[in-house]
């Protein structure tokens, strides 16, 4: 995968909105690496809800990504990165290794995040529809501004 222009994706939504199935299907390109906190926290048998834990692995899988980008590949991140500022740090980061970088956007109703959570059953204790109400508050969907600093989509995607 060396010599090519690297490309991070950042796949940012709430829990349950879709970010793992569509890096999934953007991990199958040649040379694109995903990473999901989720998975490694799992494969560790950390509990989800250990925010220290998964702060450090985020950080472990940016220095990953990284690497991946300045050898021309494919970064796929899929923390959530609900603040404006992480998604910041991140475009930054890559852009200063020479890499395009692009912003995908999920979103979908609150019961619907909460029915697929709850169907998923990852998380131990599990997802409350408060918790999403909350999080909701919090998270800083990307208005037109912030879109306008990534680069458009590399490939037309199915979903
Ligand atoms: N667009 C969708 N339509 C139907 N089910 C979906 C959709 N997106 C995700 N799911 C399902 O909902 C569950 C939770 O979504 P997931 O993709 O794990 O969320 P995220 O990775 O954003 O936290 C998964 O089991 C997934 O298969
Ligand atoms: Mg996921």
């Amino acid at each position: 995968m060396a010599g090519g222009k690297g490309r991070l994706i950042i796949v940012c939504g709430l829990p349950g909105s879709g970010k793992t199935p569509l890096a999934l299907e953007l991990a199958a390109e040649p040379g694109a690496v995903r990473y999901s906190p989720d998975d490694w926290m799992d494969a560790l048998g950390i509990n989800l809800w250990d925010e220290d834990k998964r702060d450090g692995i985020e950080q472990l899988q940016w220095q990953a990504a990284q690497q991946v980008l300045a050898l021309g590949g494919t970064a796929i991140i899929e923390w959530g990165t609900w603040a404006r500022s992480e998604r910041d740090r991140l475009r930054l980061g890559a852009r200063a290794l020479g890499a395009a970088a692009e912003l995908i956007h999920l979103e979908a109703p609150l019961e619907v995040l909460l029915e697929r959570t709850r169907k998923r059953g990852r998380e131990n204790p599990p997802i409350t529809l408060d918790m999403l109400e909350k999080s909701s508050r919090s998270f800083e969907v990307p208005n037109a501004e912030e879109l306008a600093l990534y680069d458009p989509p590399a490939k037309v995607r199915s979903s």
